[in-house]
């Protein structure tokens, strides 16, 4: 790495506590803002450091320093690509704010991302754990992402089945992407179906559209939610139980809702008749992981200067100061806490630096 001569939009020794949601301590020894294509084509080839790819940092675990080269995507630029009998196209840059996009498509008049309205983070890192919410993940209205090969310096292309989607993963996830920053995520293409329906059956959004006045006169039978009523209702429900990370810093849910096979889930479900339940289609049983905490007695409960949020116990928040060896022991101590009450173990969501 000494060999080669970087370019001038790379720094050194770069502070990290603010770049990232849970505003841990760190450094990156290397830091390059990455604007456009060409700067990350710059940074190709196999003569660098290990790479590590951020955008808004809102699902990063900072552990401590970081002895290699950053990538923040800050690439911008979002677009129509076409449209069809059946739905619009539409491409966005890595490093579009996703909810800037979503209220930008709604604007336009190209509705299905409500259901993700203020999501923290990246439209770049969207499709890497397939963010999802309220009904709705990112891999049901996304068409293709496009990424650049860094030792070949080649463009990528991968429709959806390439992506391999699934429950808060996907291909991206997996060894040579972000862990090591060898393949980086450019632009997404977003699928916009025409007929265009309202996902509202999720319990909390139903119920803040009957506490929301529909904008127009009642009717009988009520009109049906807009894309825009929805999306006011999500940001509602988020507001109110999701910390900001302004305020108080956190990287949304800490751990994955656990899916356990049907005898673990029944037996769980004798013991504890009133535990929420997904059944999936394979057969296997979603659990919601906040339920566990909090039945864990984790809920509004701190370890140093760390703790479970008293409004929603899946999401970790640093109360002040924090490191992430704190975050890491308490994360060890729920993980603990819910194996031994229930003997379902906890995966953490976010990625660990
Ligand atoms: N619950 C509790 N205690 C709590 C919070 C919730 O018992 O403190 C119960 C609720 O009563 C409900 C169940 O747990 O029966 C599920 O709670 P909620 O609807 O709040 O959603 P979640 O499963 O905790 C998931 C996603 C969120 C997403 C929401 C809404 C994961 C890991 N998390 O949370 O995504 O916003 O559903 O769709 O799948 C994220 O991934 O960072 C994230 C915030």
């Amino acid at each position: 790495m000494s060999e080669r001569v970087l370019p001038d939009f790379v720094a050194r020794d770069v502070d990290l506590a603010k770049r990232t949601t849970l505003a841990l301590p760190g450094r990156a020894a290397l830091y390059a803002e990455v604007s456009s294509l060409e700067q990350l084509a710059m940074l190709a080839g196999d003569s660098l450091p290990r790479r590590f790819v951020v955008g808004a940092g809102s699902n990063l675990v900072l552990s401590g320093d970081f002895d290699g080269l950053l990538l923040h995507m800050a690439m911008r630029g979002r677009e129509l690509l076409g449209d069809d009998a059946d739905a619009w196209y539409v491409r966005a840059a890595a490093g579009e704010n996703w909810h800037q996009l979503v209220l930008w498509t709604l604007a336009q008049g190209w509705p299905g991302l409500e259901n993700l309205a203020l999501i923290p983070g990246t439209v770049g890192a969207a499709p890497i754990q397939n963010i999802g919410a309220y009904g709705l993940e990112v891999a049901e209205r996304l068409h293709a992402v496009e990424a650049l090969d860094m030792s070949s310096g080649r463009t990528l292309r991968f429709d959806r089945a390439a992506c391999r989607f699934a429950y808060r993963d996907s291909v991206f996830k997996q060894e040579g992407w972000h862990l090591d920053g060898r393949q980086v995520i450019t632009r997404v293409v977003f699928r916009l179906p025409k007929a265009w329906q309202p996902l509202a059956s999720y319990a909390d959004v139903a119920a803040e559209l009957e506490r929301q006045p529909s904008e127009l006169p009642p009717a009988r039978p009520p009109a049906p939610p807009t894309p825009r009523r929805i999306a006011d209702a999500v940001m509602a429900v988020r507001r109110r139980k999701l910390p900001d990370p302004a305020t108080l810093p956190n990287a949304g849910s800490f751990f994955h809702n656990p899916v356990v096979s049907a005898s673990v889930a029944q037996r769980l479900a004798i013991a504890h008749p009133e535990m929420p339940r997904y059944p999936q289609a394979d057969g296997r049983v979603k659990l919601a992981a906040a339920w566990l905490i909090e039945g864990s007695g984790w809920k509004g409960r701190n370890l140093g200067r760390v703790g479970m949020y008293e409004q929603q116990a899946l999401v970790l928040v640093n109360r002040g100061g924090a490191c992430g060896a704190e975050v890491i022991a308490l994360a060890r101590a729920v993980q603990a806490d819910v194996r031994q009450h229930f003997g379902v173990d906890l995966t953490p969501e976010p990625i660990f630096l």
